[in-house]
């Protein structure tokens, strides 16, 4: 079984894929991870964000991948691992430059073909429904008001010791989805056969119980 969780910035996606996954003992593969690690790779190489032969070549010679350990998934650039480098203000606010680049999405929307197989997983990014697997048995798009997300961002940033206005973060939410629903190859977009769910006034818990209903009438 496929699952496929899509939506803007923050609204909560990989908190949800994470604990669904675990529920129904699916694999779970966090796709933004893996457009973060690209931007990383090139902050690394000290390579422009828009330079898509050079991160092209960089993308080529190391390896992007996913670890478990006892307290989750962890993300791996070679041997490193780049769980908490990913999530830098740095990457976060330039992420969306690097997977405009056709060849980088190319590649890696191979690599999570390749992951998906034919096993259950949960599937979480931008255009898994659209694109990745369109095939997916249930697709979800989850969304919620910049407000909401600018605000769970900021009670995150401020349990990591981060203080950045409120303001900011909803501008920053905000750009970011602009570019991601605007870029030409396969944009941020809800697929046809994509079924909403506003998690604007839920809790995690309402989120999982209401997706898990859905999941549960097409098994
Ligand atoms: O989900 P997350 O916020 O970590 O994603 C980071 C960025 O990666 C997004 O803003 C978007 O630019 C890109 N992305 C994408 N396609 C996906 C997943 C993420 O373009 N499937």
């Amino acid at each position: 079984m496929q699952i496929a969780i899509d939506g803007p910035a923050s609204a909560g996606k990989s908190t949800i894929a994470k604990l669904i996954a675990k529920n129904l003992n699916f694999v779970y593969c966090d796709t933004g991870a893996m457009y973060r690690t690209v931007t990383l790779l090139a902050k690394k190489h000290n390579i422009d964000y828009g330079d898509s032969s050079n991160i092209l070549k960089l993308m080529n010679e190391h390896k992007i991948h996913f670890i478990n350990k006892t307290d989750g998934q962890h993300v791996m650039l070679d041997d490193e691992d780049v769980s908490d480098a990913i999530r830098t203000e740095e990457i976060t606010n330039n992420v969306s430059q690097v997977s405009a680049i056709k060849e980088v999405r190319t590649e890696l929307v191979e690599m999570q073909r390749q992951m998906a197989g034919d096993i259950n997983i949960v599937m979480d990014g931008r255009d898994i429904g659209t694109t990745v697997l369109p095939d997916a048995d249930v697709k979800i798009f989850l969304i919620a008001s910049v407000a909401v997300r600018a605000e769970r961002r900021y009670k995150e940033n401020i349990e990591r010791g981060i203080d950045t206005s409120l303001d900011v973060l909803k501008d920053e939410i905000a750009a970011r989805d602009y570019k991601d629903s605007h870029r030409k190859i396969s944009p941020l977009k809800k697929a046809d056969d994509a079924i909403e769910v506003d998690s604007s006034n839920m809790n995690i818990e309402q989120v999982v119980e209401q997706i898990t209903k859905i999941i549960n009438q097409k098994k």
